[in-house]
């Protein structure tokens, strides 16, 4: 099959297109045949072996979310058959989605809505398990709190604020001015441009802070929390990361790969309470110039490669 290859840790000229062998599907596993695979903020941090990323073999796929058809059934897979349209996100630790085809447990895949393009689920895997897992089940979020949430034209923000949204929360999300439209869209009752303004002026009127963007954008979600206020966070943080206040919670969710989540996606698509994000297309081979943007910190929405 054809794959874009990460040749070794570096910059985005690492990234070559490239042969690689067949995946075969080992028992409880199915092999889909990828029609899109999306980047996500770590795909570049791997590719620059960035702190915990070091990889010791190479070539590497990078690449965790995929949507496509199931071409080949391991032993025991039962709930698929071939032909399936599925989306899903690789397990922790496993990559491989920037390639023709990827070898996945059944398990932790679920069947792809008619009604979803295979750009459209590509986009949402890991953003939306990531903002459910956060919001839901992390921050337990209620309608009638209010919830700040950082970097919200991004990929999992964009989603937490349409989901806080539809909890019935007030949203405030922090854009630059030219994504305010954007994430008013989404579902923001308030946008603030962290360029131009402090967004710790609004003192702390906040149940819930969500921070995607880290550094000292964490350190001064801080200031925005009532008492008994909770900060989840998932952006990397220093070693030794000392939480500035006791009288908060602070909440690292742990994102797991699993199909509940998927099709709790699918619910709320179908009740219409989400949609997918705005989506910038590539083709595989343009994986160098996608992941310059990526690193360019300032996207809106998903990068989504176009496989076949
Ligand atoms: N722990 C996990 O399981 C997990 C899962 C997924 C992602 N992550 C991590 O979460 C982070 C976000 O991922 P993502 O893919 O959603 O990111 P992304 O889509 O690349 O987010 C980019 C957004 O960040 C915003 N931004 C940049 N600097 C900002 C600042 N100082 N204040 C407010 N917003 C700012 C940009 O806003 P403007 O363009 O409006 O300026 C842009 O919309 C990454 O570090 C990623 O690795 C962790």
């Amino acid at each position: 099959m054809k794959a874009m290859l990460l040749i070794n840790h570096g910059g985005p000229e690492m990234l070559r297109l490239g042969d690689a062998p067949d995946p075969v599907a080992g028992p409880g596993e199915i092999v889909v045949d990828i029609h899109a695979a999306s980047v996500n903020g770590a795909d570049p941090k791997v590719r620059r072996g960035n702190g915990r990323y070091q990889l010791d073999k190479f070539p590497h796929i990078l690449g965790r979310d995929f949507s496509g058809v199931v071409s080949a059934l391991g032993q025991g897979v039962s709930d698929f058959k071939v032909g399936d349209a599925v989306f899903g996100v690789t397990d922790q630790g496993i990559e491989g989605a920037y390639a023709e085809k990827l070898a996945i447990k059944a398990a932790i895949v679920a069947k792809k809505p008619d009604s979803l393009s295979h750009a459209d689920a590509a986009a949402l895997g890991l953003i939306s398990l990531t903002a459910l897992t956060a919001i839901e089940d992390t921050a337990h979020l209620k309608s009638g709190e209010t919830i700040l949430i950082q970097g919200g034209a991004g990929g999992v923000a964009g989603f937490a604020v349409q989901l806080a949204k539809h909890i019935g929360a007030k949203v405030i999300a922090t854009a630059s001015a030219g994504n305010h439209a954007y994430v008013r869209s989404l579902g923001a009752d308030q946008a603030i441009d962290y360029n131009t303004q402090d967004f710790t002026a609004i003192g702390p009127v906040c149940d819930v802070v969500f921070d995607t963007v880290g550094g000292a954008v964490r350190d001064g979600c801080y200031k925005v929390l009532k008492a008994n206020g909770r900060l989840v966070w998932i952006s990397p943080a220093p070693e030794g990361y000392q939480p500035a206040r006791a009288d908060v919670a602070t909440l690292r969710p742990d994102v797991k790969r699993d199909r509940a989540h998927l099709e709790r996606l699918v619910a709320l698509l179908k009740a219409g309470a989400v949609r997918p994000p705005e989506i910038t297309r590539f083709t595989l081979a343009d994986a160098a110039k996608a992941h310059t943007i990526s690193e360019g910190r300032h996207l809106r929405g998903k990068l989504v490669f176009e496989v076949r």
